[in-house]
């Protein structure tokens, strides 16, 4: 029996020496490797400057702290997410409040952000959902039309924009577009993930980015992500161990998750030959879809109406109701290890004093109830993407 695993890392030689060459080089914490990435990461998306951290739930964490959005302040986001995206607006002390997702698509729907959003409400985080982006053109239009009451809080981001905050949990779309730019260049901030499962991985890692609409404060909004990830210190570990530079101050209290140099190497190698990882999940992509377009019973991603390309990070199947659970575990005895994308925000225990049950959420619950997330991974052959599409069609045309 041939085994098929979820997302296996995509690691070749190359990504092994580049580890091996920074644990010779006497230099292994964040570093000019580091440095690299993230200039070479600002190239592939389209932005001026990037800022990479330990993961994307450190870079939305230190985006939320360093807009000063905290106690009183509402977080507008959806809950076909990983716990993630709402832990972070959590831990900041602000209220979550979740919108249902717009039919025929995995995003936030617009509409009910715009009934959601009150005098309270400092930012939108919408969830580019298996790497397709969400439509922030509306998003940013519900924002510039909340210029008129908006009241920032004083010496934050917020008076700079003078409206709300658009970001986007970026987690899955590196690579992805949206009406001709890159994710990353069009919320007003981006962060993305290289967990181990991401298309593009450091093992744990993630960055922040912001689109040109914030340009004149690049230099304050990297400073204050900088000093926010590095206990407030401000100089790096590398800058206090050149010559003579051992003092330092603490500006603010702040937090650790700087991303390292042995993490770092894994991604520029990575990045290095992304596109081509792109092209490998593209093209098994078309194959799913080809082997199951016309298929009586499944049905294929749907494509979100506006322009865009995604990263084709996952592949939602969509299975008629009752057969999500039986269909993973038959597949599981085959050896195919499928997932779900996601269990509800509301449906787990940390968040019942939220108080929204699945009731709120029609189309988000009905999602759900009929998704499995199919093996995709750029490194997989295409022999892994046939055994999926022969088990998965003797499956089904056996019934459940
Ligand atoms: C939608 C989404 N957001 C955020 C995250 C968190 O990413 P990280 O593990 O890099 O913190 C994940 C990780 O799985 C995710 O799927």
């Amino acid at each position: 029996m041939r085994k098929v695993s979820f997302s296996p890392p995509d690691i070749t030689e190359k990504e092994i020496q580049a580890v091996t060459d920074v644990l010779r080089s006497g230099w292994i914490t964040t570093g000019p490797v580091t440095q690299r990435f993230e200039e070479e990461l600002a190239r592939f998306l389209g932005v001026s400057r990037v800022v990479c951290m330990n993961s994307a739930t450190a870079g939305m964490e230190m985006v939320l702290r360093l807009w000063g959005i905290g106690p009183g302040d509402e977080v507008i986001t959806t809950p076909l997410t990983f716990a993630a995206t709402l832990n972070v607006i959590l831990h900041v002390g602000a209220k979550p409040v979740l919108v249902d997702i717009e039919p025929g698509t995995y995003h936030i729907h617009p509409s009910l952000v715009a009934k959601a959003i009150t005098k309270r409400t400092k930012a939108i985080l919408a969830v580019d959902y298996g790497g397709w982006s969400a439509d922030y053109e509306r998003l940013l239009e519900l924002a510039s039309a909340s210029r008129g009451y908006f009241r920032p809080k004083r010496n934050t981001p917020q008076e700079w924009l003078g409206r709300i905050l658009v970001m986007a949990d970026a987690a899955h779309s590196l690579g992805a577009t949206y009406k001709g730019k890159r994710v990353g260049a069009v919320a007003d901030v981006s962060v993305f993930s290289f967990h181990a499962v991401k298309n593009l991985t450091t093992a744990e890692g993630g960055c922040v980015t912001w689109s040109d609409k914030l340009q004149a404060y690049d230099e304050r909004i990297e400073k204050g992500l900088r000093l926010l990830m590095l206990h407030g210190q401000n100089k790096t570990a590398r800058e206090k161990y050149e010559g003579g530079g051992w003092y330092y101050a603490i500006e603010l209290p702040g937090y650790k998750c700087n991303l390292t140099d042995i993490a770092s190497a894994i991604g520029l190698s990575q990045l290095g030959r992304y596109e081509s990882m792109l092209a490998r999940r593209k093209a098994y992509t078309q194959r799913y879809n080809q082997a199951f377009a016309n298929h009586p019973l499944v049905k294929i991603p749907f494509h979100p109406p506006w322009e865009g390309e995604p990263s084709y990070h996952l592949y939602p199947l969509r299975v008629p109701p009752g057969w999500r659970d039986p269909l993973l575990k038959h597949l599981a005895l085959a050896g195919i290890q499928a997932n779900v994308h996601f269990i509800p925000l509301y449906s787990h225990p940390a968040y019942r004093s939220l108080g929204y049950t699945a009731k709120d959420f029609p189309v988000t619950q009905a999602f759900y109830e009929g998704e499995i997330s199919l093996p995709l991974s750029s490194s997989h052959t295409p022999e892994d993407i046939e055994t999926v599409i022969d088990v998965l069609t003797t499956i089904v045309s056996q019934g459940i």
